[in-house]
């Protein structure tokens, strides 16, 4: 769909927009011209996520980031640093990788007529060149087309727009939020995606409150009542959103405290992990009644972590745990101790109906003691019970069912709470800002 110029304003219109804080067009979730616009105006200019940096620890490591009809391969240089390329021949388009792997001997080798290329992009053999034009094999066409590359956070950053800002003004303020909470110390414990059958923000959306927390996961509203729910959301320029947990976790009694991190625990295996529940669990009958057990489980962590040797965040960013940090547009962090969850949404086989949901699971190794490389990627239904949780199979139950929903004629647009809904609306704002453009 073209975007409709106000006549007045010569302003341009993108269609669907959202004009009000409390409702959000229905459209925005399936419309074909509506995520056409995202193909043309969003994905093409904007910072995104492309890969963790253990997916490519060695000079000539490689992976494949998809995004709606593009295709970028990330490659570690022969100096440690990282690239970005157009996934495409300069002779006549062939892909010259999928998926991901290793370029044997430095060279990017095109399947198709054996073009190849330096990790860097330069060509370093045509065959039988004498066949082309001179003007068909200027080096400058001849080298890979390249996308704009930076790291932060333990991963690899791209944008195809090579007139973007650089990263950090892009992720500004919420990437040095994450940075106080020791993000590029983790490295990954499992990573698992689903595929769903619902728009990527739709996806990505049941994760941006803590309201539906009592509804959809009644295990932990039990144990933990208030206190998982997230007291506070903030939201911020260029799209970004954070909310922070309930303060009630300080005030919990021992048994309390230890049932709800072993619920986090077996229920997701992220955030609060075995290691964190064994040590709660032993200290269950050392605390002496009246004394706060939260700040005496905390200390035993901090000590245990430095008697290991796993770096720890500064303590007095604690308050920050148990809530999450939304990296416009398709990214999430949620911190606990040395660990983090983290979450990815993209459009699947270019159909707005359909999306491609990663998970991860992030923690924290003693100083040297990294694993090399790490898990890939595992693909489970959505309610595979072997291989999901029980908290992301709940969040998962909702999603394709709110998708469906989205479709019954008379209903036109969802109702926002004010605050408690604020990072879906800001993030809307910010995508019609690109849609804008
Ligand atoms: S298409 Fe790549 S060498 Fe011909
Ligand atoms: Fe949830």
């Amino acid at each position: 769909m073209a975007v409709r110029v106000d006549e007045e304003s010569g302003a341009q219109v993108v269609p669907w927009r959202v004009t009000s804080e409390i409702a959000l067009p229905r459209e925005r979730y399936f419309d074909r011209s509506f995520y056409e616009l995202e193909k043309e105006k969003l994905w093409p200019h904007v910072w995104q996520m492309a890969c963790r940096l253990e997916e490519i620890p060695n000079p000539g490591d490689f992976v494949e980031y998809e995004i709606v009809d593009q295709s970028i391969l990330v490659v570690r240089q022969a100096d440690g640093t990282v690239k970005a390329f157009e996934n495409a021949c300069r002779h006549r388009a062939t892909q010259l990788a999928v998926d991901r792997g290793r370029f044997r001997g430095g060279q990017i080798v095109c399947p198709f007529h054996g073009w190849r290329w330096n990790l860097d992009g330069t060509s370093s053999f045509v065959f039988h060149e004498e066949q082309f034009a001179p003007e068909c094999l200027r080096p400058e066409d001849l080298r890979l087309r390249e996308c704009l590359v930076e790291t932060w956070g333990g991963c690899v950053w791209i944008n195809m727009d090579r007139a973007a800002p650089p990263l950090r003004e892009a992720l500004a303020p919420v990437a040095s939020v994450l940075d106080g909470l020791g993000v590029a110390n983790m490295r990954v414990k499992y990573w698992k995606e689903t595929i769903l059958n619902a728009n990527w923000k739709m996806a990505q959306e049941a994760f941006f409150e803590g309201y539906h927390v009592p509804q959809t996961h009644p295990q932990l509203w039990e144990v933990g009542a208030e206190a998982t729910m997230p007291a506070v959301y903030r939201t911020f320029e260029n799209g970004h959103g954070q909310f922070l947990g309930g303060s009630e976790f300080a005030e919990m009694t021992a048994e309390t405290f230890i049932e709800m991190m072993r619920r986090l625990w077996e229920g997701q295996d992220a955030m609060t992990l075995e290691r964190e529940v064994r040590l709660f669990e032993g200290l269950r009958h050392k605390v002496p009644a009246g004394e706060n057990f939260t700040m005496a489980a905390v200390q035993a962590l901090y000590d245990y972590a430095e008697g290991a040797g796993i770096p720890m965040p500064p303590l007095e960013n604690a308050g920050l745990w148990g809530g999450g940090v939304f990296l416009f547009p398709n990214f999430m962090m949620l911190p606990m101790w040395a660990n983090a969850l983290s979450y990815r949404s993209r459009p699947y086989r270019d159909d707005p109906e359909w999306c491609r949901f990663e998970v991860w699971s992030l923690e924290t190794y003693p100083a040297g003691d990294e694993p090399e490389g790490q898990p890939l990627v595992e693909r489970y239904a959505k309610d595979d019970a072997e291989h999901w949780g029980l908290i992301p199979r709940q969040d998962f139950s909702n999603i394709e069912r709110q998708q469906r929903g989205l479709h019954t004629r008379n209903f036109q647009a969802m109702r926002l709470a004010t605050e408690w809904d604020s990072l879906i609306t800001n993030m809307h704002r910010e995508l019609d800002r690109y849609l804008a453009r």
